[in-house]
């Protein structure tokens, strides 16, 4: 059974999840584990979790492991971070990682990751022109894929919309922290998604996260240009994205092409 594996982490603001992935199909090869964010979420606690979660699967020894971040990588490094400890910004997630797990990491924006998840396998599979992904959960994150090839680390959960950071409006803990029902977080969306029509013109949106698992509750009332529908691989996006990027950096690497700093 030679399956073609890589193993997936998303890394976020309430849990950290992992899975094997099949990168033949973008189905999840062992059940998915999820151990809770640590409330004190340092790098080191952090990297203690992923670690456990990286010994947790038998994979193979050269196995990629791809791991799906919340916060913009430069290259590895995170430049802020709005959702996590602050003493993230300027650590080398791939570097310790590494140093944590002893496996070649490869780190990716948790947005873009699921965006790579939905264009590869899912809801955006096929799609030519400018898909966005959002994914709304703990923040709003943004994936923009062009033609098929990502423009990494978007940002747009942090447009700034009537004075406001847009994530701290419309982001799904939002909802959850006003306990707003789905008709006025709907408005906020309405907001939101408007704004980033007249920036970007997308000819699809595609709407990751948790809460998409309710998207009859709020996306018929959206009213935009653009079609917008659920991502069909709702909250494994990121871990399939991270390890189908990881795979396929790999892959690079063994042919010689840098890749990496
Ligand atoms: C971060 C993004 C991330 C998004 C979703 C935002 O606060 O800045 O990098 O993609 O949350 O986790």
């Amino acid at each position: 059974m030679a399956r073609h594996l890589a193993l997936g982490i998303d890394i976020g603001g309430s849990g950290i999840k992992g899975a094997p992935v099949d990168l033949d199909t973008g189905e999840l090869a062992a059940e998915r584990l999820r151990i809770p964010t640590p409330g004190e979420s340092t790098p080191e606690a952090v990297a203690a979790v992923v670690s456990q979660l990286v010994d947790s699967f038998d994979l193979p020894e050269h196995a990629p492991v791809g791991v799906a971040f919340p916060a913009p990588m430069d290259h590895g490094v995170v430049r802020f971070i709005a959702n996590l400890h602050q003493s993230w910004k300027g650590v080398d997630l791939p570097e310790l990682l590494h140093d944590a797990t002893g496996r070649e990491v490869t780190a990716v924006n948790d947005a873009d990751a699921a965006g790579i998840g939905e264009q590869r396998y899912g809801a955006a599979k096929g799609r030519d022109g400018v898909v966005l992904v959002a994914t709304l959960g703990t923040g709003i994150g943004s994936a923009l894929i062009v033609d098929g090839v990502l423009v990494p680390n978007t940002e747009l959960g942090h447009l700034e919309i009537d004075g406001h950071d847009a994530e701290s409006r419309a982001a799904d803990s939002a909802r959850e922290r006003e306990s707003l029902d789905f008709a006025a977080w709907a408005g906020r969306l309405q907001r939101y998604f408007e704004t980033v029509e007249m920036l970007l013109s997308p000819d699809l949106i595609v709407v990751g996260g948790g809460v998409s698992k309710k998207h009859k509750e709020f996306l018929p009332l959206l009213d935009l240009r653009a079609p917008i529908i659920p991502a069909e691989l709702r909250n494994a996006a990121g871990i399939v994205g991270a390890a189908a990027l990881a795979s396929s950096r790999a892959k690079h690497s063994k042919h010689g092409k840098k890749h990496k700093k």
